[in-house]
């Protein structure tokens, strides 16, 4: 077998994608665990999205519409672009790949950050290109250090805003630095799946750049607020011409007909997208004065999610709230082994989480 394996296929870790709830009450016989890992939306997907899957159900029988004809024309109309700007995916997961079979030779280099999703590096690496990181400085991507990485083999470069697993964003100065200096045969993508999260007035104008011809894909998803993340839809938005390319590659009905439905009506609900980011606002603040009060140190986050500074081992932290039902995320893959990443979520999840964190950091095992 060893000698069949593509070398550079043969290096990679598989991505570790958390534990499920069910899986988790079954080993410990318990009922009622959370799951504040994955970054969901905790009030769930939109009551809108709901009704038109039940109305879709009897239709499962037939492919889904292959172009995803009316949610491109809703979401051009929502973002002020053409449906040929607008190419959908099996979740923004599936555009990455993509992405990297439609531009990547093997041998060239994919720029990024040395502590952002980790589906980059490998899907990058799964191309043969090699992956060229920069640190974060103040846990926010270095676009500085990135330039300076770069070289007449960088084709890609990947940058999360809000960055995952730190919430931190790159803002609207720092990101137009970056795009003046760029060397022109790079091409930017810009991963913005908690972009409705973050209500802020110094966001880089990234679909802007995308208005002016620049050699930039925008990828969000229905994953994170919209909460339909079970049904994979993700979109990209791109000029015309970079969306013809990848549709070279991409499988037909790669997005089900269940999901362009719910995506569809998901738009429509604004109360929905409102709530949610109230939620999320609120909890924030919640937990960022429980931090605060148990002298816990944590990173700012523009998302829905936030990472955390255990002081010791943060695979310990997880395993002690595993036993409370709290399921978090432990982040030595990310090069953090002290930190966790927790997912803001109700108000009752969000006590729960700080009660279990108390006990998984006061008593004992943990704090150094
Ligand atoms: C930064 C980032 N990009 C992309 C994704 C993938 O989202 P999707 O469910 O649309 O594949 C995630 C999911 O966690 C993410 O954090």
């Amino acid at each position: 077998m060893k000698k069949l394996i593509n070398p550079h296929i043969a290096e990679l870790k598989p991505y570790n994608p958390g534990k499920p709830i069910q899986e988790l009450e079954r080993e410990l016989g318990i009922a009622g665990a959370i799951k504040l890992a994955s970054n969901e939306n905790p009030l769930g997907p939109s009551p809108k999205a709901l009704a038109a899957i039940k109305e879709a159900l009897g239709e499962i029988h037939r492919y889904p519409d292959g172009n995803g004809l009316y949610l491109k024309q809703a979401l051009a109309t929502k973002l002020g672009v053409k449906p040929e700007n607008i190419i959908l995916g099996n979740g923004s997961d599936e555009l990455i790949e993509i992405i990297c079979r439609t531009f990547l030779n093997p041998g060239e280099h994919v720029v990024s950050a040395d502590c952002t999703f980790v589906e980059y590096e490998l899907v990058a690496k799964s191309f043969g290109a090699k992956m060229v990181t920069a640190p974060l400085k103040d846990f926010t991507y270095d676009l500085e250090a990135m330039l300076a990485r770069m070289d007449d083999k960088t084709k890609l470069v990947f940058i999360a805003n809000p960055n995952n697993p730190t919430g931190t964003i790159v803002d609207r100065v720092a990101f137009d630095r970056f795009m003046k200096d760029l060397p022109p045969q790079v091409l930017v993508v810009m991963d913005e799946a908690y972009y409705e999260y973050m209500l802020r007035e110094d966001f880089p104008d990234s679909l802007g750049y995308m208005q002016q011809g620049r050699n930039i894909i925008v990828l969000r998803t229905f994953s994170k607020i919209y909460g339909l993340a079970a049904l994979r839809i993700g979109y990209g938005i791109a000029k015309a011409e970079t969306i013809d390319y990848m549709n070279r590659v991409w499988l037909p009905f790669n997005v089900n007909s269940l999901a362009q439905t719910a995506a569809q009506a998901a738009l429509g609900d604004a109360e929905h997208l409102l709530r949610s980011q109230e939620t999320a606002r609120l909890g924030r603040q919640y937990l960022y004065s429980q931090f605060e009060e148990l002298d816990i140190n944590y990173v700012p986050s523009a998302a829905n999610f936030i990472l955390l500074d255990t002081k010791c081992d943060g695979q310990k932290i997880y395993q002690a709230m595993l036993k409370d039902g709290v399921i978090v995320r432990p982040m030595q893959v990310y090069g953090l082994p002290d930190y966790i990443r927790i997912t803001i979520g109700t108000e009752g999840e969000n006590r729960r989480l700080i009660e279990s964190l108390k006990q998984a950091m006061g008593n004992g095992v943990v704090r150094s």
